[in-house]
């Protein structure tokens, strides 16, 4: 057998989010969270743009009210709360080292405001790490995954209020104190730039309640880079052997040509990306946003101390997601074909996805590259995947040949990378189970390696049945990555 490149001790495994997983919405004393209120709008409505956010006061009123639609995919989730001993077998079969999850904070603290946790939340979560580790899987804990309590948007317009720093920070204490003996591995929010394309998921913001949008956002963000700040001393206390990081949604820019204005428009819109992990890794804000704060008539409001703060408490490594990559173009007027879903410019050399999504498996060892070029920490990569339309033959099974090669080109590259010499701690690809979509709320957009029969509408038995990449990636997990 050829000889891995992955290091020894290489986390491999899966990643989820309580919002798109749990179901059991209003069970165990669970308040309402931010993606609770997030309804399905099938795809002739839609396009491929993604449908997650409440925008103003009045839409969220009626949806409360039961009038803005009944479809609440994220409600029901695949049932993990009642099956997550059948699920977490699953992953044990094909030979997790680590699986990544979410506290839902609406489980922990109802309104997000409470002084007393939940307690029914917080047994649930032990009994889930419990079984993880029966099976010697270590659990990869998010703090924040889009699921903020509702109320934290209701009475404080979410992360634009101060205040919400202090009840996040409790929370965080609240969960590090109670699992310091099963967690290790903790990420504070995950993807933290999607605020700045999508405030209410990212920040909580009801945009109609601001008067300058970036303004808001901004300096909600800066709540959010202060209080991971304190999430990450307080987690360094209480669980000294524990290691804590950020996450970003990363995207690489590639210039649309090497027209200098392209580089310089590309250059420009990676910075735009890096900007967030450039705060948690180095622990200030770059000139380049100080410059573009100042152009854009943004101020954000610091308290003394929170410089400090940002500074002194670095994450102890970088993780991110890695779907796709994007091109920019220096001339932006300039009429340009439709090709991928974030940036409006297509690239001719790679293939794009059912929800247009560009595939580019060599971005993730150019990305990798750079940012360890950049921050020499550690790097993890959390997501990875293909979102596909799967069939069910007659005979049962599931032949996503397309999964596999697509996760295949992109452990490949991974590999590369790490012989390239950038250290990476490890792998979870996107909805190891299927699960529901976050940008569109489908069932029908499948990652998964475990198929879970429910359709868009929540009809289905919910059984779980497995695909024909799960022997595969059992395989590459029993090779450490040699066999692909
Ligand atoms: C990331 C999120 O943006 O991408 C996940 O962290 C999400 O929550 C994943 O599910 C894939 O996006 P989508 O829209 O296909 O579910």
């Amino acid at each position: 057998m050829k000889n891995s490149r992955f290091p020894e001790g290489f986390l491999w495994g899966g990643a989820t989010a309580a919002n798109q997983l749990e179901g059991a919405y209003n069970e165990g004393g669970k308040g309402l969270s931010i993606f609770d209120m997030v309804t399905f709008v099938p795809k002739d409505k839609r396009g491929n743009n993604i449908e997650m956010d409440v925008k103003s006061e009045q839409e969220l009123e009626e949806l409360l009210a039961g009038k803005g639609g009944d479809n609440f995919p994220k409600r029901r989730g695949i049932d993990f709360y009642h099956r997550y001993k059948e699920d977490i077998a699953l992953f044990a079969e094909m030979g997790f080292k680590t699986f990544r999850l979410s506290i839902s904070w609406p489980r922990i603290f109802p309104n997000g405001d409470d002084h007393e946790p939940n307690e029914e939340g917080l047994a649930f979560y032990d009994k889930v790490f419990d079984e993880l580790l029966k099976y010697d899987i270590e659990p990869l804990v998010t703090l924040s995954h889009y699921e903020m309590p509702l109320h934290l948007v209701q009475k404080y317009n979410g992360w634009t209020d101060r205040r919400l720093v202090d009840f996040f920070v409790h929370y965080a204490e609240t969960v590090f104190n109670r699992y310091k003996n099963k967690v290790k591995y903790w990420l504070t929010f995950n993807e933290i730039n999607v605020s700045t394309f999508s405030p209410y998921i990212g920040s909580g913001i009801l945009v109609d309640r601001v008067e300058h949008k970036e303004q808001a956002i901004y300096q909600a963000l800066h709540h959010q880079f202060v209080a991971s700040a304190r999430a990450v001393k307080a987690c360094h206390e209480i669980i000294p052997d524990s290691k804590i990081g950020c996450m970003l949604a990363r995207m690489e820019v590639y210039p649309e040509t090497c027209s200098p204005d392209d580089v310089l428009a590309a250059l420009e819109e990676d910075q735009k990306n890096l900007f967030f992990t450039d705060v948690q890794v180095r622990g200030y804000y770059p000139s380049y946003m100080l410059s573009y704060f100042e152009k854009n008539n943004i101020h954000i409001h610091m308290l003394p101390g929170d410089e400090e703060i940002l500074l002194q408490h670095p994450v102890d490594f970088l993780s991110f997601s890695y779907y796709m990559s994007m091109v920019a173009s220096g001339s932006p007027d300039k009429e340009k074909e439709k090709g991928n879903f974030f940036s409006g410019i297509k690239n001719p050399y790679l293939e794009t996805s059912d929800w247009g999504w560009q595939i580019d498996p060599k971005g993730l060892r150019i990305t990798l590259k750079k940012m360890y070029d950049r921050y020499q920490v550690p790097l993890f990569i959390v997501e990875n995947g293909l979102g596909a339309y799967d069939k069910v033959e007659e005979d049962g099974s599931i032949n996503d040949d397309y999964r596999i090669e697509y996760l295949r080109a992109h452990i490949d590259q991974m590999g590369e990378a790490i012989v390239d010499g950038v250290e990476i701690m490890g792998y979870t690809s996107w909805g190891c189970i299927d699960l529901i979509s976050a940008g569109t709320s489908e069932m029908s957009k499948r990652y998964g390696f475990i198929y879970v029969d429910q359709d868009d509408y929540g009809n289905g038995t919910l059984e779980r049945r497995k695909k024909k990449s799960f022997d595969w990636y059992k395989q590459v997990i029993a090779t450490n990555g040699a066999q692909l």
